[in-house]
């Protein structure tokens, strides 16, 4: 086992479970997130999107057709099914549907939450890993993205996890597309010592370069790049690193591990500091082989 990795700090490559183990159930579940985190996974990753209530709800896209069953049980809406359209109580009777690879379980798992197969709120996802901490006795790191620009949601978010007790962990990762929502929130985070690792996402490791790696490094302690993206290489992560960054892959979608383990092995060896996966079970793999 290696003693030292090529990552910025030496450490292990963190395993972050994309959208919950989204290989095998449906993505944003506490089913997915409990798999994740019984299969290992260091960090379970919810995008984020609010209500017309304004609660935080796990969802990657902005619209609810695609998950879940909103467009026949809410048929009436006819092609309006947006999550900043529904109320809570509306959006917990949906029921989700499998994608891709994922069934609606998995043999010989049986999740320990109440509703494990509907779209959670983050408070939701928070209760379920502290209880899957104190079983297990180990910390597993969050890594919510704020899928809407502009302060709302962010705000929101740093209630919730102030409210649950986060400040000070070095276990939140908080991540965004949107420029302004990561400046902003790494500079609350810098103001007021909340502990939290802020992350800005890029389609592309060129994109990053030309904005300049020492800028983002003023208020972002790692970069999330696309590893099918353009410009993603091993001198771009030295180069992230140089600049005092980390770096994130995602998405490690790779279901075949006769595929998937050399991409691993590939990306953990030129110091890649984090891979979001949708089969963490095949990233630790990769990772305990090294
Ligand atoms: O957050 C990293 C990765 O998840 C970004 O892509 O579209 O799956 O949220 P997406
Ligand atoms: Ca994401």
């Amino acid at each position: 086992k290696k003693s030292r990795w090529p990552t910025r700090d030496g450490a292990p490559p963190l395993v972050i479970a994309h959208r919950g183990a989204s290989g095998y159930l449906p993505e944003h579940t506490l089913a997915a997130y409990e798999l994740a985190v019984r299969m290992g996974a260091d960090c379970i990753e919810p995008d984020l999107h609010l209500t017309r209530d304004g609660q935080l709800v796990a969802m990657h896209d902005a619209t609810l057709e695609r998950t879940t069953d909103a467009a026949t049980r809410f048929a009436a809406r006819n092609g309006g099914w947006r999550v900043a359209d529904f109320s809570l109580e509306e959006i917990r009777q949906l029921a989700m549907r499998p994608q891709g690879s994922a069934a609606l379980s998995v043999p010989g798992f049986q999740p320990s939450a109440a509703h494990p197969l509907r779209v959670p709120t983050l408070e939701e996802i928070i209760l379920l890993a502290r209880r899957l901490e104190a079983e297990g006795a180990r910390a597993i790191g969050l890594y919510p993205e704020a899928k809407q620009p502009g302060p709302r949601l962010a705000s929101h978010l740093l209630s919730v996890l102030s409210a649950a007790g986060y400040v000070g962990s070095d276990k939140v990762f908080l991540q965004s597309f949107d420029l302004d929502t990561v400046r902003n929130l790494g500079r609350r985070q810098q103001a007021l010592g909340l502990g939290y690792r802020v992350v800005l996402l890029s389609g592309s490791a060129n994109r990053l370069l030309a904005m300049d790696l020492a800028h983002i490094a003023g208020f972002a302690s790692g970069v999330g790049i696309n590893i099918r993206g353009e410009g993603m290489s091993r001198s771009f992560i030295e180069m992230a690193h140089a600049a005092g960054l980390t770096v994130h892959g995602y998405t490690f979608n790779e279901a075949r591990a006769a595929t998937a383990l050399p991409e691993y092995r590939k990306f953990m060896g030129w110091g890649m500091d984090g891979v979001f996966s949708n089969y963490p079970d095949l990233a630790l793999q990769a990772r305990a082989a090294e």
